[in-house]
């Protein structure tokens, strides 16, 4: 894909940006808002539909702020989408908004394609609209910067990386809806000469993140000396990114991204699950020893595998690196030991609040889809009829 460099220098000068961001209350989009609103002049609205993975509580911190705004809506809602694009007039758009998890799109695909699918065709409709009525200079300025992963390539033997060149290949339910979703906004890209960036990040960690995923799972469970659950043999390998680290990029490429650009972030930190499992357990054994005095690692209980386990993925950072002057500033060690430090002064506050909510949420979400099976029925049957 060809694409224009906007230098820095040039880009908004002197004006405040305007960022409509999607999935703010997630894991990876509460970071982003937290380090826009820490040092960049960025006013920011945050449009949520608030999922079982989102936390109010997350939000607190932003409320009192000037600059921060929050809509509780579904990016699948085309008519909110127009009146909140048409009264806060985004600069920039930026898409985290999407069901991520792997193995609840492999019980329940269909959640991912209407929020990874159909909500990224939503809100290209209508940032498309939006951007064909801005003046010329505004239309210079606007960027809609698409947030992908790495799973979109799909797996790797046990060398090679993923370049952005590499073919879209994905494997899981998740992927896939990923890699539609890319598609679109090239699409829109091409077609309607919207200005987009696509980026594709390796697997995140950190504070915030929502403890079904590996990282803050493990920390859990070990923390309350439960069993650690690892899937296969442990051995399937990941490219780890603290998630400072990734918004930070993402920040360099909202500035100085070229449009109609793919990029690929990545830490150059890759490790099987049972390192990292192992990792957590030493960890945590010495700064609150088990109580009978056993190493943690005894806690790891191998299961049965994930269908379609990708083996591994690994990033070449190449291009994020040489043009925008990124490297990542934490180690894995030392990305590691801050997870950890923040889930134990966080384990009775925020993880205890998002699991307790997620579960009233799982269970009011059961109900809805009861009540609509019994509506489409009987809708069924009445036009057979
Ligand atoms: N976590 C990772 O390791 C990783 C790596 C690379 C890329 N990504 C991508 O980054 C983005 C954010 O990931 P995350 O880990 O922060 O996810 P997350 O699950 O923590 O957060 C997703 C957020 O999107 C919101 N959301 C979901 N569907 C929505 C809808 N229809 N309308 C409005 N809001 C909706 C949720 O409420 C939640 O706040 C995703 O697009 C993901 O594919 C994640």
């Amino acid at each position: 894909m060809l694409g224009r460099r906007i230098e820095s220098s040039s880009y908004c000068k002197g004006k405040q940006l305007k960022l409509l961001i999607t999935g703010g209350a997630g894991f990876i989009g509460s970071s982003m808002i937290r380090q826009c609103l820490a040092r960049m002049p960025y006013h920011i609205l945050n449009i949520d539909k608030l999922t079982y993975a989102s936390s109010s509580k997350s939000l607190k911190e932003f409320e009192s702020n000037l600059n921060y705004q929050f809509s509780c809506t579904d990016i699948n809602d085309q008519r909110s989408l127009r009146t909140l694009f048409t009264n806060f007039k985004p600069t920039v758009v930026v898409h985290f908004a999407a069901e991520t998890h792997v193995d609840r799109s492999i019980t329940r695909a269909s959640d991912f394609v209407q929020s990874n699918i159909v909500g990224t065709f939503s809100l290209l409709e209508t940032a498309s609209a939006y951007f064909s009525d801005l003046s010329a200079e505004e239309k210079q300025h606007f960027r809609f910067l698409h947030i992908s992963t790495d799973e979109v390539y799909g797996d790797l033997g046990s060398d090679g990386y993923f370049l952005e060149t590499s073919p879209l290949a994905p494997n899981s339910p998740y992927s896939a809806t990923k890699a539609s979703s890319d598609l679109l906004v090239n699409a829109w890209y091409r077609t309607y000469g919207l200005p987009i960036i696509i980026t594709h990040c390796s697997n995140n960690y950190g504070p915030y993140q929502f403890p079904e995923k590996l990282i803050p799972l493990m920390i859990l469970n070990a923390l309350e000396n439960k069993a650690l659950p690892v899937y296969g043999k442990g051995l399937n390998i990941r490219d780890w990114i603290y998630v400072e680290d990734h918004t930070n990029a993402l920040l360099r490429i909202l500035e100085r991204g070229r449009i109609g650009q793919t990029y690929n972030i990545g830490a150059n930190s890759e490790h099987s699950n049972l390192e990292i499992v192992y990792n957590i357990c030493d960890l945590i054994d010495s700064l609150v020893p088990h109580p009978e005095q056993i190493s943690r690692r005894s806690l790891v209980k191998f299961v049965q595998d994930r269908p379609g386990h990708d083996f591994r993925y690994a990033i070449d950072n190449t291009k994020v690196r040489t043009e925008f002057d990124w490297q990542p500033n934490e180690s894995f060690s030392s990305g590691l030991a801050k997870t950890i430090k923040w889930y134990m002064e966080n384990a009775d506050g925020w993880c205890r609040h998002i699991l307790d909510q997620s579960q009233s949420k799982t269970i009011f979400k059961n109900r809805e889809m009861k009540d609509s099976d019994v509506y489409s029925n009987e809708h069924s049957h009445e036009q057979t009829q």
